[in-house]
């Protein structure tokens, strides 16, 4: 080996060993990059007669290895170095308080479409659902509403531009009732459903908004009269308000789909400035709110649906679940529901894991 390729073999591997990773790079170009000297050595091997060539060529090739190794060496000694030194400093302060984890709620409309499910199983009704896109014939015209009847004009609907496959028009159902026809025809009678979900108005203001919530209720049977529909509604409000003297007043109403129909007010009472549900609203001091609609099953809808309305009667009600919610919680604009500011929700929130029920998320399906 000539003296100058060895002393810059021990140069390069001295400066090797005693690199830091960019020192290391730039050996590695100088000594083996395109233009390093061990590859310009290399190159000079062309040019050699055969025997010089098996001389040149493994000395050549083992300075190579040797830079190559050693450069591998010292990458090892660096790469544990770094290692060490990123755990030593990334410590982990026990004694520190934790991070805040952002922890989910349930939201008030699930939470009480949840507590109804839970009050209308005790008495035997199961969930139903229907569509939110909804046909005019179903939310409509099953229900007693011809295509001129004035009770149209009632709902301010959202239309959509095409007519579907029967030429019925879509629209966003403007309220659950469209459920009670689906499931007269789907599963006849008797039949005892509760229906909750979203339904649609174009409206907006404090106490209403385009998208709210509903709960649908449903009796068909034989000798189904307006006692049961009163006793329902008493004992599902007292159990859902958790009051034993809940009133209430039944004031004839109209509605296309039942007869007779019935507006149900509910007893207020003054604590304290604040009205209090409970109490009979003609005592003094005392007042009556308006809480649902309601009534008999118009016998037209067996009709429409093809169950025989000498058999059958029934009763049905319908009801929002968020002027529900805003009853109970003491919640006053209604538009927060839907604003989704989690302050409003940390405020009125409802603990993932304090389910007042056992089948609590049944309602919260629609
Ligand atoms: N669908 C009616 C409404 O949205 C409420 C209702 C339901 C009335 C069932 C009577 C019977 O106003």
């Amino acid at each position: 080996m000539n003296t100058t390729d060895r002393t810059r073999l021990d140069e390069t591997l001295v400066a090797i060993a005693a690199a830091d990773a960019d020192e290391l790079e730039a050996q590695r170009v100088a000594v083996l990059g395109k233009a390093g000297w061990i590859s310009a050595a290399l190159k000079t091997l062309g040019g050699m007669s055969p025997e010089e060539r098996q001389i040149e060529g493994p000395r050549i090739q083992g300075m190579r290895a040797a830079v190559a190794d050693a450069i591998d060496a010292r990458k090892a000694v660096l790469d544990a170095a770094a290692l060490e030194k990123q755990l030593t400093s990334e410590v982990l302060d026990l004694t520190l308080p934790a991070p805040e984890t952002p922890r989910g709620s349930v939201h008030p409309v699930s939470q009480v479409m949840d507590e109804l499910a839970e009050i209308f199983a005790d008495m035997g009704f199961s969930v139903a659902t229907g569509p939110e896109i909804e046909d005019d014939w179903h939310n409509f015209t099953a229900l007693n509403m011809a295509e001129t009847h004035p009770a149209r004009a009632m709902h301010d609907t959202f239309y959509f531009p095409d007519k579907d496959g029967e030429g019925r028009r879509m629209l966003l159902r403007t309220h659950t009732s469209p459920v009670q026809i689906r499931s007269m025809i789907e599963k006849g009678a008797p039949l005892r459903i509760i229906a909750p979900g979203r339904v649609y108005r174009s409206d907006s203001d404090a106490t209403h908004t385009p998208m709210f919530h509903q709960i649908e209720g449903l009796v068909i049977d034989e000798g189904i009269h307006l006692g049961h529909l009163k006793w329902t509604l008493e004992t599902f409000l007292k159990a859902f308000f958790e009051r034993d003297d809940i009133v209430l007043r039944l004031r004839p109403s109209y509605f296309p789909f039942t007869e007779p129909s019935v507006e149900v007010d509910v007893g207020w009472q003054d604590v304290a400035g604040r009205r209090v549900l409970g109490g009979d609203g003609d005592a003094p001091g005392h007042g009556w709110m308006e809480l649902l609609g309601s009534g008999m099953v118009n016998r037209r809808l067996f009709e429409f649906t093809g169950l025989d309305p000498e058999k059958w009667s029934g009763f049905a009600f319908g009801v929002g679940v968020d002027r529900l919610a805003m009853l109970k919680y003491g919640m006053d604009d209604l538009r927060a529901f839907f604003d989704g500011d989690g302050r409003w929700l940390a405020h009125y929130g409802f603990s993932a894991f304090d389910q007042p029920t056992l089948s609590a998320g049944v309602g919260a399906r629609a």
